[in-house]
């Protein structure tokens, strides 16, 4: 059955996730949101009607559309005193660190959603959350530039008022391109949801406890972070500069990631489920391409990453371990040229991914009456023993 998945290690403690939110099928390269293949929401993508599907089960239509998009834009804002918090950090934390901390901390300034009765007011947390993501986001940049915040602007949409409100500056407000928000928008929806994967888990598993969303999500911000989830996007940019910088060639550095001795992987391969290709990485690749042809932009990262795809899908090390690009591979070049820093890739990813983790949040919350999760072990360690008191240990 799709999605089912039992933890039961054979020790008769079944906890299963069942969940009819995305449907993925590794060795066939298939990924859909609510039934729909991935690759049909590639004509005029829009977030917001993806997370809408995400959220609620199936395409809104234009009411349903309209009147999330009027509460995305009416919630951009933070409470003002929420800015104090920004000036807290210091300008290099982790901005990561930031977003989480920061969407836990909207549990402190909105306790009307920290209870949900029902779905009406689960919905106005859900649009809260998806719209004030960005504002927290683009602080925690303008913070860690020093630069003034960009209140969000009510004449934009989604995407726009995020990118305003990440690079306008006082003097100019950002020149919105077609193709960047295209760009932009089918980011988002390639990252939005991906069945139980470690930061969705941990959003279900937190969220089990009767955890509120905002903390649920925090948790899930924490998970995401790590290099080998979504963490890997800033890392094979990392390893794209490292081989353009001359330190080693894309063959040296292939050789590298096959070495059992060396901790080195080839950032944004390997996928635990696809044993195929990532239906995210094709479409990336090919909107990579576009986008740096519309605007124009020769990044020399872009052949270094398809002369290593090319190396990696020749070799029989990778071939025999099925080891494909995935949703990482290409994603950061893209942002790169978008004008996104490195050190927000990961931020992006979680703008993306928040409408997923508050799908299986709400669907974890209705599916099991409020049961916890609480997976069992294989124990290994010793058998019964009995205390010694210190005098008599050695
Ligand atoms: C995401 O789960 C999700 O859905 C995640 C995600 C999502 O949308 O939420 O898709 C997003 O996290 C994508 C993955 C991003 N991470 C990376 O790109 C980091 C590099 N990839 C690897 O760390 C690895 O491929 C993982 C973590 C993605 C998957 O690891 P697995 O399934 O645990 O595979 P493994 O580590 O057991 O590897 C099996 C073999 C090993 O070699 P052997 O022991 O058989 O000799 O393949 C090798 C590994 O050494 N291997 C790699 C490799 N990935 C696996 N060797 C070199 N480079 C790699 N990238």
């Amino acid at each position: 059955q799709s999605g089912l998945i039992t933890f039961d290690p054979g020790l008769g403690n079944t906890g299963s996730c069942q969940s009819d939110i995305t449907f993925i099928e590794g060795d066939l390269g298939i990924l859909r949101y609510r039934g729909i293949p991935l690759e049909q929401f590639q004509d005029n993508p829009n977030f917001v009607e993806v997370a809408l599907a995400l959220i609620f089960g199936e395409l809104p239509n234009q009411e349903q559309y309209a009147q999330f998009s009027a509460s995305l834009t009416k919630n951009a804002n933070l409470d003002e005193d929420m800015k104090h918090h920004f000036a807290g950090f210091p300008r290099s934390a982790p901005p990561m660190a930031v977003l989480s901390a920061m969407i836990s901390t909207l549990s402190c300034f909105h306790p009307e959603f920290l209870e949900l009765e029902d779905e009406t007011q689960f919905a106005r947390a859900a649009a809260r959350l998806i719209s004030k993501v960005r504002t927290l986001a683009a602080y925690a940049y303008r913070r860690s530039l020093g630069l003034p915040y960009n209140y969000p602007d009510p004449s934009l949409p989604y995407v726009s008022n995020f990118l305003h409100m990440m690079f306008s500056e006082p003097y100019k407000q950002y020149s919105m391109e077609e193709e960047v928000l295209t760009a932009l928008n089918l980011i988002l929806i390639l990252h939005a949801d991906h069945e139980q994967n470690c930061s969705t888990s941990t959003v279900r598993m937190v969220g089990s406890s009767g955890a509120n969303l905002f903390a649920s999500c925090a948790a899930g911000v924490s998970a995401l972070w790590g290099p080998l989830h979504g963490g890997a996007n800033m890392a094979v940019i990392d390893m794209l500069e490292a081989i353009h910088q001359g330190n080693m060639t894309p063959e040296a550095y292939v050789a590298l990631a096959k070495d059992k001795d060396s901790s080195v992987k080839l950032m944004g391969f390997g996928h635990r489920v696809y044993r195929n290709f990532d239906p995210r990485a094709t479409i990336l690749r090919d909107v990579c391409e576009k986008l740096l042809n519309k605007l124009g932009i020769n990044d020399p990262l872009l052949e270094i990453a398809k002369k290593l795809e090319e190396i990696a899908l020749s070799d029989s090390y990778f071939i025999e371990r099925k080891l494909y690009p995935n949703v990482d591979f290409y994603s950061g070049i893209i942002l790169r040229a978008i004008g996104i820093p490195t050190s927000m890739f990961t931020v992006i990813f979680a703008i993306g991914r928040l409408p997923g983790w508050i799908a299986h949040w709400y669907e974890q919350h209705s599916q099991n009456d409020g049961k916890i999760w609480r997976p069992r072990q294989v124990y290994t360690g010793l058998n019964e023993g009995r205390f010694i008191p210190r005098s008599e240990r050695g």
